[in-house]
């Protein structure tokens, strides 16, 4: 019964079983995604301490396509940079390139950046990828927005405008950290990143993108500032990041173009407003796979949030292999965000499916659903939370159930 005949047997169905379940998970990023490699080096640098925008930029623009500019060591201080399709910029471990705090260096024209108004997008961003086909950002080093850091001739940082948009209800105007648009192909790779001004890394309509081995550092109390944002792009692969920041650790949106092929694998989020997919997804978005993640401090885990104003589609999202610790809210489905938003761009979920997943402390559980008519559509598979959680369901069709029983301590 046992002979290396029957074993030979079960090793062949097990690579026919993962070969399948490989396929039906392969819901995310299409590509064959492997740890990205530093290219070689057309010029290294070493910093002043200065201001040293202009250097910077004639050392990418005139290095090859393949090749990387090396940030050897020291600290470089620059306004906007522009890296050239085909380039790479390699921060070398120790050294350190910090965004200015002028922000007239980042304005568009209008003397907006810098400023709250009721109009928005007055500044470039600080590192800038557009129509870019296999750029990149390597290298142990870091990458700092300072934006905690009172802003030349002013007595605000960006966090503090930030957050006087917000009890104006108005906008802040300040600069994405790293913004990638229309490109393809696009590697960051090991850097740290932190205090982003805003959203740290915006990726939208881009085929193609890998942030691996990525660390976002930024306080629980820097306002509006996302980790990795892709908007409107496929095949994208976020894999042994580690996120803490003030706002969505990741979100996935979709309202210039759908979002599609998207995973999220291996990875941790430590402060933020969790792993979302929202709050603009009128384009849709589909095949997402979150797998091996944990959560810790977050104050939401899973979370798919939209509102009539804005919701579309979202299918085809599997979350596997989570746990999650100290997470306020570990899963929101919601499709009134706005409560007071008007509009028909009704957000419906479907084919959303848990596996796997672990709640070390209570939390509450949302799945609100818009109407009868386009419930949420959900599937639990070994999903186990902690005594004393709140289950709350709304115009939900709910198929397998939780386990109240999980007593783990450690993810
Ligand atoms: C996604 O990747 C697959 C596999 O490499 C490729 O066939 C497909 O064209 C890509 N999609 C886009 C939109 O680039």
């Amino acid at each position: 019964m046992n002979g290396p005949g029957s074993r030979m047997m079960t090793c062949i169905f097990s690579v026919v079983l993962v070969t399948y379940v490989l396929q039906e998970v392969g819901a995310g990023d299409l590509r064959q995604v492997t740890e990205p490699k530093i290219p070689a080096t057309c010029v290294s640098l070493k910093g002043t301490g200065g201001t040293e925008t202009s250097v910077l930029q004639k050392a990418l623009s005139s290095c090859g396509k393949g090749k990387v500019v090396h940030l050897a060591s020291g600290t470089f201080v620059s306004g906007p940079l522009t890296i050239p399709s085909g380039v790479g910029l390699w921060i070398d471990s120790g050294a350190v390139l910090k965004a200015s705090s002028d922000p007239k260096l980042f304005d568009k024209g209008k003397n907006l950046c810098g400023t709250v108004n009721t109009v928005y997008h007055g500044c470039y961003p600080f590192i800038h990828m557009v129509n870019a086909i296999g750029s990149g950002i390597y290298g142990e080093g870091t990458i700092d927005g300072q934006g905690g850091i009172k802003l030349t001739g002013k007595t605000q940082s960006w966090w503090d405008l930030a957050h006087e948009a917000k009890l104006k209800k108005e906008h802040q105007n300040n600069p994405f950290l790293i913004e990638i648009e229309n490109s393809k192909d696009v590697v960051l790779y090991q850097i740290t990143i932190k205090n982003g001004p805003n959203f740290h890394v915006v990726v939208s309509q881009t085929n193609g993108f890998t942030a691996w081995g990525v660390t976002i550092a930024t306080p629980s109390t820097a306002g509006n500032t996302d980790g990795i944002d892709p908007a409107g792009s496929q095949n994208v692969t976020i894999a042994h990041c580690t996120i803490s920041t003030g706002d969505d650790n990741v979100a996935i949106k979709a309202s210039n173009g759908p979002s599609r092929h998207i995973s999220v694998l291996n990875s941790h989020f430590g402060s933020g407003h969790g792993m979302s997919i929202g709050s603009d997804i009128n384009d849709g978005v589909s095949d997402v796979t979150v797998n091996a993640l944990t959560l810790h401090g977050t104050t939401n885990g899973l979370r798919i949030k939209s509102d009539r104003s804005r919701g579309g589609l979202v299918t085809s999202v599997s979350y596997s292999d989570v746990c999650m610790q100290n997470v306020v809210n570990p899963i929101v489905l919601d499709t009134a965000y706005s409560p007071t938003a008007t509009g028909n761009l009704i957000p419906e979920y479907k084919d959303i499916t848990f596996n796997n997943i672990r709640v070390l402390t209570a939390g509450k559980f949302t799945f609100d659903g818009y109407s009868d008519a386009k419930p949420i559509q959900v599937t639990l598979n070994n999903v186990h939370i902690k005594k004393g959680s709140k289950w709350v369901t709304k115009y939900a069709k709910i198929s397998g159930k939780y386990f109240e029983d999980e007593n783990g301590n450690k993810c």
